[in-house]
């Protein structure tokens, strides 16, 4: 069993009867998806779900699990969902797979957004590893790729892997954009927050209530406090 699959397989533990669960995307989550899946069919553990993404949708029915769509639910009691990368201040950056929106809605409306995370995953920055993934209404790329260019942006529309430019579910283009060090995560989440064309973007603030971190076989429960599930 590698490292991901083991934390995904302890994130199973945290699901109890009755809960409305969010589905991740990633190769973490997919573990969870699975082993969800076992808990359902031999302990007749009996929870719904919702997807953060097409592929998760699938990947759940295919394995017999209860799902809802998106629409259909107000609130989460858990979302469990993998990261790309864990700063020091458990900010999070996510949106690999493109589907910003949805991740960022159900870890916003879950009671519980558990996080999981080998450590090759921790950061001493947002940014370091990867650019910052930032959903754009497709008419408004170049207005906001500029704007953040003169924020200091470096980045490219992102292509998708048979060719052409990556769309997401919503519709909308993704830029990759990267910064450098003097414009730290937490102003770069009010900016993006902030700029008209874009929809949502990748940095995760004050979402996170838990990381669990595997490391050396080992896996650290890091709790980081109820989210305020007041408007900001
Ligand atoms: C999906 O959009 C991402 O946020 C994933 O959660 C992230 O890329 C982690 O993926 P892995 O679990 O495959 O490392």
């Amino acid at each position: 069993m590698n490292d991901k699959e083991r934390v995904a397989k302890y994130a199973t533990q945290k699901v109890k009867n009755g809960m409305v669960v969010g589905l991740g995307t990633g190769s973490t989550a997919n573990y969870f998806i699975e082993a969800l899946a076992y808990r359902i069919k031999h302990e007749s553990l009996d929870v719904t779900t919702v997807a953060s993404s097409l592929v998760s949708m699938l990947k759940a029915q295919s394995l017999n699990i209860p799902i809802k769509a998106i629409e259909h639910i107000e609130s989460l009691d858990l979302y469990v969902d993998g990261a790309d990368e864990v700063a020091p201040d458990n900010t999070l950056l996510k949106g690999q797979g493109a589907d910003l929106v949805r991740e960022k809605l159900l870890a916003r409306s879950s009671k519980q957004f558990i996080v999981l995370v080998d450590s090759s995953k921790r950061v001493g920055r947002i940014g370091e590893k990867f650019s910052i993934p930032i959903e754009v209404m497709p008419f408004a790329w170049q207005i906001v790729k500029l704007q953040l260019e003169q924020a200091g942006g470096k980045g490219e529309l992102r292509l998708a892997e048979k060719g052409g430019l990556a769309v997401s579910s919503a519709g909308n283009l993704i830029i990759d954009m990267s910064f450098d060090t003097s414009l730290n995560s937490h102003r770069l989440n009010v900016i993006l927050n902030g700029l008209p064309g874009v929809v949502e973007h990748g940095i995760f603030q004050d979402l996170a209530d838990t990381v669990l971190l595997v490391e050396n076989d080992e896996i650290k429960e890091l709790i980081i406090g109820s989210k305020s599930l007041e408007l900001p």
